[in-house]
């Protein structure tokens, strides 16, 4: 349930609003490499240029650890926000004092400066009351729609939230209407299907959905700890050794809701132009990897995915960069689009294997944030949106 004060519940006209949007864009030979994630924040920009606000966008972008990066500037995200909008972006060289203050004081109701990688600063990450207090200052309003933050309780996702009015924009309460509403009361049948490499970041995914959804499918280096804890020798593919008492309990718990690969794509090497074979389970032969689900092991999982109401999709089923191992992720995207189920994306290689594919127009849902999808399935409460005014408050 979304119970937070959003942009529609404040007053707006000629007030200086601090946005927190979410625009950790991949970057390549200086531009924005993938536009996704500042075409999702446009909807809330526009609403405020509308409105009459002064607009002040501060993001993070990379993990510069406190100190300035000149790679990790986000002076190419402000001019490819300018040629999206169509309307110059002001750019301030840090994101709090004189440059930031400077540039604010400059702008008249209904313009847009966008600070620098709030990260450029320790006081970012360490949630730190004082750095926060001077992103505030420069305020007297706050919206946060970074949803894809929202699981980091850092300064400018949560800290600023102590010292401003604090509202949501459209795409956090988008993210959390769809994927809330999706996981509270989910439509049956309900298929989960999730992969990626590590198997420790998704334990508690997996026992939620195990409860709650009807099967949930399991590719990717994910499956290969589970394959292993049920006694198969994967020889060289990636299992997690550490996780490998968890993942026997809980196949001791999980019924047959718990779907494994029954036949893999196995590399000699771990490249592009490795000798490929497809090979069952039990039969993955020694110094070689399982880099995708099989061609049988897709079949299953469409036949699972037949006459699903609800599917949520976390992390590939292989190495989808590599071409050779993209087979199953691709396989998977298409079943999933081609279902009447209403299906959400989760997670940064899933939503760009859907991109690449050219099938986000036939999922309902592709959500903006990677870790914070993943915390928000577990059933964890963000920091982010927790830090928000309740709507009747
Ligand atoms: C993401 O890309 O998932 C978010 O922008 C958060 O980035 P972080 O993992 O570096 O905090």
């Amino acid at each position: 349930m979304f119970n937070k004060k959003t942009i529609e519940d404040i007053d707006l006209d000629s007030k200086r609003v601090l946005v927190r949007v979410d625009f950790n864009v991949p970057l390549e030979d200086g531009r924005v490499a993938d536009d996704t994630r500042i075409r999702a924040a446009l909807p809330t920009i526009k609403y405020l240029v509308d409105h009459r606000a002064i607009v002040i966008l501060c993001s993070h972008l990379g993990r510069p650890k406190g100190q300035v990066k000149a790679e990790l500037s986000l002076r190419p995200v402000a001019e490819h926000l300018s040629e999206l909008l169509g309307v110059p972006i002001a750019f301030a060289d840090d994101c709090v004092g004189d440059p930031a203050e400077d540039a604010v004081r400059d702008l008249q109701p209904g313009q847009i400066v966008l600070l620098e990688n709030t990260r450029f600063h320790a006081g970012e990450k360490a949630n730190d009351p004082e750095f926060a207090r001077a992103l505030a200052s420069l305020a007297e309003v706050y919206v946060n729609d970074a949803f894809g933050s929202a699981h980091r309780a850092h300064a400018s996702t949560e800290g600023v939230a102590r010292y401003l009015p604090a509202v949501a924009g459209y795409l956090m309460e988008k993210e959390i209407r769809y994927l809330g509403d999706a996981l509270l009361d989910p439509e049956h049948p309900f298929v989960a299907i999730m992969g990626g490499a590590k198997i420790s970041d998704k334990i508690d995914v997996v026992k939620r959905m195990l409860q709650i959804a009807d099967h949930l499918l399991v590719g990717g280096g994910l499956a290969n700890t589970f394959l292993a804890a049920r006694g198969f020798d994967l020889a060289e593919s990636l299992v997690e050794e550490d996780a490998l008492p968890t993942a026997r309990e809980i196949l001791q718990t999980a019924t047959d809701r718990l779907v494994l690969p029954v036949d893999l794509v196995v590399a000699d090497e771990f490249s592009d132009d490795a000798s490929v074979r497809s090979v069952p389970v039990d039969d993955v032969p020694a110094g070689w990897r399982a880099l995708d689900i099989g061609g049988k092991t897709v079949d299953l999982f469409k036949e699972k995915l037949q006459g699903a109401k609800l599917i949520v999709w976390n992390g590939p089923m292989g190495v989808f960069e590599m071409g050779p191992f993209a087979v199953g992720t691709y396989a998977i995207a298409q079943a999933v689009a081609e279902t009447d189920a209403v299906s959400i994306i989760g997670g940064g290689d899933s939503a760009a294997a859907i991109r690449k594919a050219g099938l986000t127009d036939k999922i309902s849902h592709v959500s903006t944030g990677g870790g914070a999808s993943l915390e928000f399935m577990e059933g964890k409460t963000l920091p982010g949106v927790a830090a928000l005014l309740d709507k009747d408050s």
